[in-house]
């Protein structure tokens, strides 16, 4: 039976260009390949959960202009939920200036608008679309909206005792008091290394990192690797999810396919581990084609590669 997957975070119209060079120098420097789509964290996660056949409800803020349909066109064609994304006045649909190098690399500018204009209104919607979710819910959510809507959604959820999973994007947002109503923390090396305070250089800090983060009192803490594996700890212990290794053509989705799929897994009782083999999964495949939600595969094609990656998953220590 289908579940339904709360996703509640940036919405953005993402205007992405392939470079022949990484960006960074004085220069003005030529673009191929202008692709104008629909992005954002939440908005991906939610694409993810209707691709995967569940009941896809997206929070979250959009502005009253063109940019909006850029942002929702794909995602209703998906079958995404769109009732509770709201019309901020007086703040323009989000954007995001996405320049990819030919290494995938992708350099990203984001003005944020409409995701941190936020009013009362549109606050109490997020709490009821909370209340009225069925049981078999689970809340996947980022920090690109105000600190104060994710407290709120995070209280909700937890005062329902739904899963909860929490994408620490901007790190600096981040409300450790939170953590403890938390199901799971999922960010990425730079993002875990500024929640932390200290570099994470390579597989056995992210180790560490991973079980730092649960220490921060979420059941389970993943740090996912540049290379579309990822560290797990939890219950059971940590664990190292191996990357297929597929070469990055963008690497623009692979945070949110990792995020999206793995609270999909989540919210279909799969455990810890197995979610994150299924993030993983999706994250690798999501590098291998341009754009965001454009790249994202569905169930078939994540569970072959699920199947290809399982021996190769490592338990570190308890
Ligand atoms: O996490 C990737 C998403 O965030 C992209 O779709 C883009 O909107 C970026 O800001």
């Amino acid at each position: 039976m289908p579940r339904t997957l709360l996703s509640l975070g940036s919405i953005n119209a993402d205007f992405q260009v392939r470079l022949s060079q990484a960006p960074g120098s004085q220069e003005t420097l030529l673009a191929e390949g202008l692709q104008r789509l629909s992005g954002g964290k939440a908005a991906n996660t939610a694409y993810l959960g209707a691709l995967f056949g569940h009941r896809s409800l997206l929070l979250g803020r959009v502005g009253a202009d063109d940019l909006a349909d850029q942002a929702l066109g794909p995602l209703r064609k998906a079958g995404v939920l769109l009732d509770e994304v709201t019309h901020a006045t007086g703040a323009g649909t989000a954007v995001s200036m996405i320049a990819v190098p030919a290494n995938g690399k992708k350099q990203i500018i984001l003005a944020n608008e409409a995701n941190d204009a936020w009013d009362e209104m549109a606050a109490q919607r997020v709490l009821s679309a909370i209340a009225q979710a069925p049981s078999q819910s689970l809340l996947v959510l980022d920090y690109e909206v105000p600190a104060h809507i994710v407290r709120l959604a995070v209280t909700a959820a937890h005062a329902r005792t739904l899963p909860i999973v929490v994408d620490p994007s901007f790190p600096e947002r981040l409300e450790r008091g939170l953590m403890p109503q938390v199901t799971a923390l999922t960010p990425n090396m730079e993002e875990a290394a500024a929640l932390l305070g200290h570099a994470i250089l390579n597989e056995a800090d992210a180790a560490s990192a991973a079980e730092a983060l649960k220490g921060l009192g979420a059941q389970i803490g993943v740090v996912k690797m540049p290379d579309g594996g990822c560290l797990v700890a939890c219950a059971e212990g940590v664990y190292t999810v191996p990357s297929s290794g597929r070469p990055a053509v963008d690497a623009t989705g692979a945070g949110d396919a990792f995020t999206g799929t793995f609270a999909i897994a989540l919210l279909e009782g799969q455990p810890a581990v197995e979610a994150a083999l299924w993030g993983s999964a999706a994250a690798n495949l999501a590098v291998t084609a341009f754009g965001s939600q454009p790249a994202y595969q569905g169930r078939e094609a994540v569970m072959g590669l699920v199947q290809t990656l399982r021996p190769r998953i490592r338990r570190l220590h308890d």
